[in-house]
């Protein structure tokens, strides 16, 4: 029996250091000329979505790297790009931020799909009539009650769109615009970008071009500084945990940021470098709270390159497998003291048998 208790603890001692060992999921995937900026996760279809620069459609891509088209949409004007998406799960749909890029005529709108059917259920033109920028749709939230929020990149504010598809602006806070622009003249008019829904009647946006975040109400649409312990410049997507924390994406790296007192205050307490070889722009909180980050190369498309493999790799928190390895470390030694324990035990068996006998 010992010996079978020794045999079983040295299996898991093999698989936990199998774990600690343990890649990075990374998971490749080859679509001619896709080039996503978008990224979700689909927690019903167990698989993740991505939209195109010109395709007009939404794909899915399992954790295989199998891509399938689930919808296309002609009636979309040609060459729009999918920007942000957002699975709302509990109406199983999709939303999607739908943008022309110049020199397209100006289109902005919110499209959403059922995930099933696969039907438009509506496409709502985002109103910016009168403004001398061109609206940029970029992003898409969604809360409890089917509300979307898209980020409006170029004339920073923010849109809403509720379940029905009636689209109105949510809010054009002062707090949007007093910040320095601190970003390279290529990015510059890249404002509000990334935004989530924390479930708790706000929304954490953040902004490319000034590297601030934002506690945004969403019934009022008041807007609050989250105050930060570094800029995030050059911010784009976000993504938020079920522990709270929230992950920002850049095209050089991701922050990890945690907040103590509901965001009024939010602490960047590590950071991974990326390569922007792949031009990473959406991060994503997949399977088994797993992190994600999209390499879809957009940059090349926009220049008229022809590309087709694209990366969706996952992003951990050197600090946070550090604290997990630690656990497993003690683990693994309490229960290789337990096993010498066991083991020692039966070494002395026989010899206590014998004397045993003697005895008699
Ligand atoms: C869309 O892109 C294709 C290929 O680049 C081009 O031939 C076509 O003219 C574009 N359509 C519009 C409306 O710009």
């Amino acid at each position: 029996m010992s010996r079978l208790t020794i045999q079983t603890l040295l299996f898991f001692a093999v698989q936990i250091s199998t774990v600690l060992a343990g890649g990075i999921h990374v998971i490749n995937f080859r679509s001619p000329n896709l080039f996503p900026e978008g990224l979700a996760w689909d927690p019903t279809g167990q698989r993740f979505l991505v939209g195109s620069l010109r395709h007009r459609t939404i794909s899915g891509v399992s954790d295989t790297g199998i891509v399938k088209t689930l919808i296309s949409d002609p009636f979309l004007p040609e060459n729009v790009t999918i920007l942000g998406l957002a699975v709302d799960p509990r109406n199983n749909r999709v939303l999607a931020a739908v943008h022309a890029l110049a020199p397209l005529p100006p289109f902005n709108a919110l499209a959403a799909y059922d995930l099933s059917s696969r039907r438009r259920l509506f496409l709502s033109p985002l109103p910016s009539e009168g403004e001398h920028q061109r609206a940029i749709a970029n992003d898409v939230a969604v809360d409890f009650e089917g509300n979307a929020y898209v980020t409006n990149a170029a004339g920073n504010y923010i849109w809403k769109v509720n379940k029905k598809g009636e689209a109105s602006t949510l809010s054009k806070s002062a707090r949007f615009t007093e910040h320095p622009v601190l970003i390279d003249a290529e990015y510059s008019f890249c404002g509000l970008n990334g935004v989530v829904y924390n479930g708790k009647g706000y929304l954490l946006v953040v902004q490319t071009n000034t590297g601030k975040m934002f506690k945004v109400d969403t019934e009022d649409g008041v807007a609050r500084d989250v105050v930060l312990n570094e800029d995030l410049v050059g911010a784009d997507g976000v993504a938020l945990r079920s522990d709270g924390v929230v992950l920002v994406v850049s095209l050089k790296r991701v922050w990890f940021v945690k907040s103590d007192d509901g965001w009024g205050r939010g602490v960047v307490f590590d950071r991974i470098e990326l390569d922007d070889e792949g031009f990473p722009t959406s991060v994503v909180v997949g399977q088994r709270e797993r992190a994600y980050v999209l390499h879809g190369h957009i940059v090349k498309g926009t220049l008229g390159n022809q590309w087709e493999s694209f990366k969706i790799e996952e992003v951990r928190s050197g600090k946070e497998k550090r604290a997990s390895e630690n656990v497993w470390i003690l683990v693994m030694m309490v229960g290789l003291g337990f096993a010498y324990f066991l083991f020692w035990r039966f070494q002395m068996k026989e010899p206590l048998k014998k004397m045993n006998k003697k005895i008699k």
